[in-house]
């Protein structure tokens, strides 16, 4: 993270923003307008990514705000822009996604502060031992001029390749529930216990496991993932005491995935009683599906038809950081079409094509913004 914000900091100082880091870990970059009490447009993406992952999640939202400014070639507009690279919006290291977001809107509080990582290390010491100053944190929130957020990211899925189209505009982001659960049994050896006479967590978190699949394929519209599985001790020889799994569960709608939430663990606790087991499950994070705003999408359907493209609207299944800004700034997505759909992979890529499309849209909706009333003289925020 300190590699890569030093190197787009340069970048970004060299096209006339000033740059800091701020309590949180997220790179901000003001680039001034001519007026001094204007008003202000935040552009960004977030920089961190998953394990194995591919090269465009996240940066390519801050690498586009960049090259947006670089557009501009040194002409202010009657608007300040400021682009934000985000710490932590992927929520590997402490099971909590959006943490840099959180400091823009005032939500990282005590709770977040104290959740630990794997080795037992807070966020709280995370952020003094990268050298932040959590005193600082009223600092990262967004100020009373701030009236947009606009985020490019690509749409890690098909659609916009199954229609041919290069570009989208983001009509609401689904929301999303993530969870910890701890299957736990007894340690017993492997070679010794007879099957019926074990309490093996991993069976049961199997059993489970599978459960959530036929579940989230009976639901339309249900997406539901384990995507980590941990065993304790961990050996072959030994029945393992206890298996920690994560879920993580999806819907538009907040009363089918709350409910779905409901139902999977209360499965869980199910399986745990009928197998002589105990399970313990802790919510990590529950996150609502948000609106995008309407008069920020208008304009950005306007500038993709500038451009000679068909915008075509959608909502988004993968979280974005602008699912938290919009609880304080209006806030708007524009997607890049994904080859192959993949994301979360090596594999995920982008076309040169499609980010000239997304530059040229961008500079377009920097133009209509300048002269939109609406925009400029916005006086409440979301
Ligand atoms: C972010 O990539 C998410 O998990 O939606
Ligand atoms: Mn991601
Ligand atoms: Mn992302």
């Amino acid at each position: 993270m300190r590699d890569i914000h030093r190197e787009i900091s340069e970048w970004l100082r060299h096209l006339g923003a000033t740059v800091r880091i701020d309590a949180v870990g997220n790179l901000r970059a003001l680039y001034p307008s001519g007026h001094a009490s204007a008003p202000c447009l935040l552009i960004g993406s977030h920089l961190d990514t998953v394990p194995n992952a591919g090269a465009f999640d996240g940066v390519l939202g801050v690498v586009l705000a960049v090259a947006l400014l670089q557009g501009l070639d040194g002409r202010r507009l009657p608007y300040a822009v400021e682009v934000v690279g985000f710490s932590e919006e992927e929520g590997v290291r402490f099971g909590v996604p959006f943490i840099g977001s959180r400091g823009l809107v005032g939500r990282v509080d005590v709770q977040l502060l104290e959740t630990r990582d794997e080795r037992g290390v807070s966020l709280r010491e995370a952020i003094a031992a990268f050298g932040l100053n959590l005193s600082e944190l009223a600092d990262a929130e967004v100020r009373d001029n701030v009236f947009g957020y606009l985020e490019f990211h690509i749409e890690q899925g098909p659609v916009l390749e199954n229609l041919g189209l290069p570009l989208a505009v983001v009509e609401a982001i689904s929301g999303q529930s993530r969870l910890d659960l701890t299957f736990a049994g007894r340690a017993n050896h492997a070679g010794t216990t007879p099957m019926d006479l074990r309490f093996d967590s991993v069976a049961g978190a199997a059993e489970w496991i599978t459960t959530v699949e036929r579940e989230a394929r009976a639901v339309p519209g249900l997406v539901a993932t384990v995507g980590s599985v941990e065993t304790r001790p961990g050996a072959t020889n030994v029945i393992a005491a206890e298996t920690r799994v994560t879920l993580d569960v999806r819907h538009r709608e907040d009363a089918v995935r709350m409910r779905e939430v409901e139902t999977l663990t209360n499965c869980a606790r199910e399986v745990a009683r009928r197998r002589g087991l105990s399970v313990n499950c802790s919510s990590r994070m529950a996150q609502k599906t948000v609106a995008m705003d309407p008069f920020l999408g208008a304009q950005i359907e306007e500038a993709i038809r500038k451009i000679g493209c068909k915008p075509h609207r959608m909502s988004s299944g993968a979280g974005h950081d602008a699912m938290i800004l919009a609880e304080k700034v209006p806030s708007a997505m524009i997607f890049l079409r994904s080859p192959g759909g993949i994301s979360h992979d090596p594999a995920e890529t982008v076309a040169v094509e499609d980010v000239e499309k997304a530059i040229e849209c961008g500079l377009h909706l920097l133009e209509q913004l300048a002269s939109a009333p609406e925009f400029l003289t916005r006086t409440c925020r979301a």
